[in-house]
């Protein structure tokens, strides 16, 4: 897919398509991943947007998402000449407005994803004209989330089909710290 964006009326068919993944990614887990592979199917780059917003309590700070992201991004062999990791310091619209996004891509796992996304994909694309594609996930993870990997990983249960190796150490660690 080309120039899904009408927005900027100088770029030319062939330019490349820029795709946005924003989220916590707190952390990253396999749904993650997939979203992005298939991002990565019909766009030509991608931003991975890690959002920092003081207010939401993560678990993981966020140089700790941050390179929890990439080792996961490396572990599934992902082609990182294709993809760039950055923070979303404000408003998504502004960034997608800087960073000259295509498109807004988001994974949806259930109706209430559905719910939460439709009214933001709505405000940003009124906010700067960036549409948004939803993806459904992938049945075998559509009840992955990174909400129910941190519960179960920090009470001990196994969560090694959800996430990478490095993320499930991450958490095993932080099981640890927690005591
Ligand atoms: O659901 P998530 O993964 O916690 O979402 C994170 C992210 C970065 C997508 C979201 O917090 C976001 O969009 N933050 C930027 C602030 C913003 O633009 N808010 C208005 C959205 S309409």
């Amino acid at each position: 897919m080309r120039n899904v964006s009408k927005r900027d009326a100088s770029r030319y068919p062939w330019d490349m398509t820029l795709a946005l993944c924003p989220g916590s990614f707190d952390p990253t887990t396999r749904g993650h991943l997939d979203i992005f592979i298939r991002t990565l199917s019909f766009c030509d780059e991608l931003i991975i947007g890690l959002g920092v917003n003081s207010t939401k309590g993560y678990l993981f700070s966020d140089a700790q998402r941050q390179i929890l992201l990439r080792d996961a991004l490396l572990e599934v062999q992902a082609p990182m000449e294709r993809i760039r990791i950055m923070t979303i310091p404000g408003l998504l619209a502004n960034f997608c407005r800087d960073q000259q996004i295509d498109v807004v891509v988001k994974g949806v796992r259930n109706s209430l994803d559905l719910e939460h996304e439709m009214p933001m994909a709505e405000a940003n694309r009124a906010l700067c004209a960036v549409e948004t594609i939803l993806l459904p996930s992938a049945p075998n993870l559509g009840l992955v989330s990174s909400s129910i990997v941190k519960e179960v990983a920090l009470l001990g249960g196994d969560i090694s089909p959800y996430v990478t190796k490095n993320v499930a150490l991450a958490l095993a660690q932080e099981r640890e710290l927690l005591g």
